[in-house]
């Protein structure tokens, strides 16, 4: 039972269920029905405002009343407070899809970053991506034999704190150019926390120790022993708005993602994936994010995370699914996603089953969404984001969420990621459906789980392949005496079974690891 509901959870769908009790045959309600669950402490530090957003009750019937109930703000006098991009901690990367032995390459707020293992101070630095000699990357270099990463273009070695320690073209008699300050690396302040490397976006010095002052975002489920924090990362070629938007949006999981996720099982049906009324509402929202609780028990805590839970009463025993997502912002049109769902049930089946298989699960929903986002967003660009709620019509309260967020996006940052002049605005080009839901770049080679399983089922492939033309090869070159018919025709079974394996496995590493083709007329 435990493995089901641990499965649903974690899998690719997200099933939060109501805080009633129930016995150990019922599942977990779905996400669809309404929720009455407790909010789980927060330790986000910040003001609290007294903003409240409501979205109107239903829709007048009349044709006279066609202005969409807008959602109302009330006033706090705050409103010219501006969120600042570059005075927040950032997620880069859980830990675990982090290999030591290499200098990893990452985009964060369009900065480009280089993190890798210092193995001297036994912690995860942050540096700009950037060789002060050339400008190279150092994420394309090498940690060297005393724990400094090397710029590989001329071997130019840096220290935990940015110091270059050599140039290796600089004469051994001149002056020591290598302690020059162009010749060091800036570095940015970074922290572990959840088992997942931040980044403050600010390598100036003022900020060196700002983890003694300011700490990411805290989720006291992370820190509990008694939870399982499966996790996982993808790259997504639309904005950060898009992403953290969608994930908001749970009037779009019966549709978007049917056949995939559990169908709501409300009473009335008005059509066949079950979509119904969603009475939400966001009751706090200022400069920090906001917090909606009538209605499901989500929290977007600004910029990055967006997380909700559910609480189910088991035997007298409370168990909890969380569903946490990290929503980074990389450049204009792409965003990068850091999944964790803890639970404190099932925890034992994280320990026996790979992350991979329940990547293949998440992937195929972030699949099912990613086509429709990365359609929407130019349209919307092309409209100007601060004019998101006179394009868009949102006549019902499901939308409480992502109204709320786009409020947040409008009023406190204008609309805008400040991206610091690095870019026009202009969104990259379109490429081609299968380069655009491409599995492999944007995911497998990022996660330790899936690339090992890619590396694994590859090498099974060629396996199958050689033993089929093996045995072939066996069954041609022996005499007809030798070998018995029925020895003959177990051979030839056995190379054709191997080839149609191989052919299958092939198949299935293409679909999992490489592209799906998603397509929603055929769901
Ligand atoms: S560019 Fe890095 S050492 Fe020359
Ligand atoms: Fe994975």
């Amino acid at each position: 039972m435990d493995v089901l509901r641990a499965a649903s959870a974690i899998g690719p769908l997200p099933c939060i269920p109501t805080t009633a009790t129930r016995n150990k045959t019922q599942f977990p309600k779905s996400i669809f029905h309404n929720l009455n669950l407790k909010l789980p402490a927060l330790t986000r530090n910040g003001l609290k405002s007294r903003l409240f957003m409501t979205l109107s009750s239903t829709p007048s019937s009349t044709m006279e009343s066609i202005e969409p109930p807008m959602p109302e703000l009330e006033a706090d006098g705050r409103e010219k407070e501006r969120f600042d991009w570059y005075s927040q901690w950032y997620p880069v990367m859980p830990v675990c899809d982090l290999d030591k032995r290499v200098p990893h390459g990452k985009k964060v707020l369009g900065l480009d970053l280089v993190v890798w293992w210092d193995k001297n101070e036994n912690e995860w630095k942050v540096f700009d991506d950037t060789c002060p000699h050339r400008l190279a990357p150092l994420s394309e270099g090498r940690i060297d034999q005393w724990g400094r990463l090397q710029c590989v273009y001329h071997g130019w070695c840096f220290n935990g704190n940015g110091d270059c320690k050599i140039i290796p073209q600089a004469p051994l008699d001149g002056p020591p150019v290598h302690t020059f300050k162009k010749a060091c690396v800036a570095v940015y302040p970074s922290v572990v926390q959840h088992d997942i490397v931040w980044v403050w976006p600010n390598a100036d010095p003022q900020y060196k120790d700002i983890k003694k002052e300011k700490k990411p975002p805290y989720i006291p489920e992370l820190d509990d022993p008694s939870f399982s924090r499966p996790m996982g990362n993808r790259d997504l070629p639309f904005g950060y708005e898009f992403l953290i938007e969608n994930l908001m949006d749970f009037a779009h999981l019966p549709y978007a993602h049917y056949g995939i996720m559990p169908a709501p099982t409300s009473k009335v049906k008005v059509d066949r994936e079950g979509g119904r009324p969603l009475d939400m509402k966001v009751k706090k929202l200022d400069i920090n994010g906001f917090v909606e609780q009538e209605w499901g028990n989500s929290n977007f805590i600004a910029p990055c995370i967006f997380h909700a839970f559910s609480d189910v009463e088991v035997d007298e025993e409370n168990q909890r699914v969380m569903f946490i997502f990290m929503c980074v912002p990389v450049s204009p049109g792409n965003s990068r996603l850091i999944w964790i769902f803890p639970r404190n049930f099932g925890v034992w089946i994280d320990q026996i089953v790979p992350r991979w298989m329940f990547h293949i699960g998440v992937n195929l929903v972030l699949d099912s969404d990613l086509y429709l986002l990365h359609v929407e967003e130019p349209k919307i660009m092309e409209i100007g984001a601060t004019n998101w709620q006179k394009a868009c019509f949102l006549p019902t309260k499901s939308d409480a969420t992502v109204v709320g967020f786009r409020r947040w996006f409008n009023k406190y940052a204008g609309g805008e990621i400040d991206w610091k002049g690095k870019y026009s605005g202009a969104l990259p080009p379109s490429p081609p459906r299968e380069q655009l839901m491409d599995r492999y770049w944007s995911h497998v080679v990022n996660c330790k789980s899936c690339n090992s399983a890619y590396e694994g089922l590859k090498a099974l492939e060629v396996m199958l392949q050689i033993m089929s033309v093996v045995l072939i090869g066996i069954i041609a070159v022996t005499k007809q005496k030798i070998m018995s018919m029925v020895a003959k025709t177990t051979m030839v079974s056995m190379a054709i079974i191997c080839f149609a394996a191989s052919k299958w496995l092939a198949h299935f590493i293409y679909k999992n690891f490489h592209y799906h083709g998603y397509n929603h007329a055929f769901r």
